[in-house]
């Protein structure tokens, strides 16, 4: 027998939704009225979408069925068990909260247990969590190996976090430390995972210092899925098997149920702790609502509890990974500097590597991300000085890497779609040398990328 090479699409679609074609002069018109922010743009005016893998995948018929049982009951309702029990079949945590979002469950968690002065490790911090930490005057401090802010290098677990690192911040200010924090897959920088060895490391350190450990897990299928592929020993075992056990290693977690929930919407709080979930019920109740929906639906719930089963199996996973890497491979064919290797949901083109002309304080992603736009109407959005360069007392200093990334909803566009991105990619490419930074012409003072007004220079 002759074994298959193609890796398909693992569905067959059932409904579909038109995509609006428009000219270039139309898409530069479009985008100067959006004052050159690409967050500004209408969602009509972009033809292919990849600003995030956030809530934008496509629920099976079998999430879309199970919206009709969804009960809305207000308290106890039969969806929210459900729910429960698929999130504890997971993670096994003994307190599941619902929040609408991923960011609710970090707002609830940060306030009720980080102080003024407190530093919360992470590998990188995500935007939202970077905020909701510094809102309450902490420090959100990364700390990801030093391979993970090298673009070119090729390593399996660029998402590690710095174990050395982590026990000397412990040893020396293990007092103002309330959790500590690892994000996998690691979106910040690069959709890189996090090996089960590098968790295993973590929990020790963590039992040493008595510390807590808490997992951003929006991505935990995909971050499963390459320890299988990746890790000594881990072949053999099934995804959902090695995400048990990642979540397993932690004593609790934040998750964006927009990822690897497959949902459109809602996230979760969950943890051990009895005495820090029953504050965050307090909090829920005040800002979300009561803990048997948390802002969520039932029928949203009905479709997290579904989705979870759906995101760790494997024909799903060996597409949804395989069709990033096709993406990644096809621009690196064609010389575009791009983190590597490719990360989990999204490619990240080392936007300061392709236009060495333009200054970090000129934004090269965003320079990158408009043209992109213009070119062929791609949506991508930068991850780099404009997400990270606003310091809290005000000043500016360029992020770490300038970066464009390209996510890739999930289960939503064909390998036609991804070919038409590349072509797109290796045109900007092709004429780069004329692409000009910008400067910031408005912005507020939290999360500024998305809603700062640009100027071309
Ligand atoms: N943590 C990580 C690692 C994330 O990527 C996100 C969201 C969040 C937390 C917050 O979750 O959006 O449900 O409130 N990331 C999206 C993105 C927005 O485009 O990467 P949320």
């Amino acid at each position: 027998m002759r074994p298959f090479h193609t890796i398909i699409e693992p569905f067959r679609i059932k409904s579909v939704e038109a995509v609006k074609f428009t000219t270039r002069a139309e898409r530069a018109a479009a985008l100067e009225a959006a004052r050159h922010n690409v967050f500004l743009l209408k969602g009509d005016d972009v033809l292919i979408d990849l600003l995030t893998d956030s809530g934008t995948g496509a629920m099976s018929s079998a999430q879309w069925g199970a919206l009709m049982q969804g009960d809305e009951t207000y308290a106890g309702s039969r969806s929210f068990y459900r729910f429960e029990q698929a999130v504890r079949d997971l993670t096994g945590f003994a307190h599941i909260i619902p929040t609408h979002q991923g960011r609710a469950a970090e707002r609830i968690l940060f306030h009720t247990v980080v102080k003024p002065g407190d530093v919360v490790p992470n590998n990188n911090h995500f935007d939202t969590t970077r905020a909701n930490i510094e809102v309450e005057d902490a420090e959100a401090r990364d700390l990801v190996v030093a391979e993970g802010r090298q673009p070119s290098l090729v390593r399996p677990f660029k998402g590690n976090i710095d174990v050395d690192a982590l026990d000397q911040l412990l040893a020396r200010d293990g007092a103002s430390v309330p959790l500590v924090m690892v994000t996998v897959t690691n979106n910040s920088g690069g959709g890189q995972p996090v090996s089960l060895a590098n968790l295993r490391a973590v929990r020790a350190i963590c039992d040493r210092y008595r510390k807590p450990f808490f997992l951003d897990a929006c991505r935990f299928a995909e971050n499963a899925w390459f320890i299988k592929q990746r890790e000594d020993g881990q072949h053999d075992r099934s995804p959902r098997d090695i995400a048990r056990e990642m979540f397993r290693l932690a004593d609790g977690c934040t998750m964006s149920a927009k990822k690897d929930g497959l949902a459109n919407i809602g996230g979760f709080l969950a943890m051990n702790s009895d005495e820090w979930a029953e504050k965050c019920r307090t909090l829920l109740i005040l800002t979300e609502g009561f803990p048997t929906y948390g802002g969520l639906a039932g029928y949203d719930l009905e479709a997290i509890a579904r989705g979870l089963e759906e995101v760790v199996e494997e024909p799903y996973l060996k597409y949804r990974i395989r069709s990033t890497e096709y993406l990644g491979e096809k621009v690196a064919a064609a010389g575009v500097p791009i983190i590597q290797p490719p990360g989990g949901h999204a490619i990240y083109i080392d936007a300061r590597a392709m236009l060495p002309h333009v200054a970090p304080l000129e934004y090269p992603g965003i320079a990158l991300v408009n043209a992109l736009y213009v070119e062929a109407g791609v949506r991508g959005v930068e991850i780099g000085s404009v997400m990270f360069g606003l310091q809290p007392d005000g000043s500016e200093k360029a992020a770490a890497m300038d970066l464009v990334r390209l996510a890739i909803p999930r289960r939503v566009y064909t390998q036609s779609h991804i070919d038409y991105v590349a072509e797109a990619v290796i045109a900007v490419a092709e004429r780069r040398d004329a692409i000009r930074g910008y400067r910031i012409r408005s912005a507020p003072r939290v999360l500024r990328h998305f809603t700062a007004e640009f100027e071309p220079l």
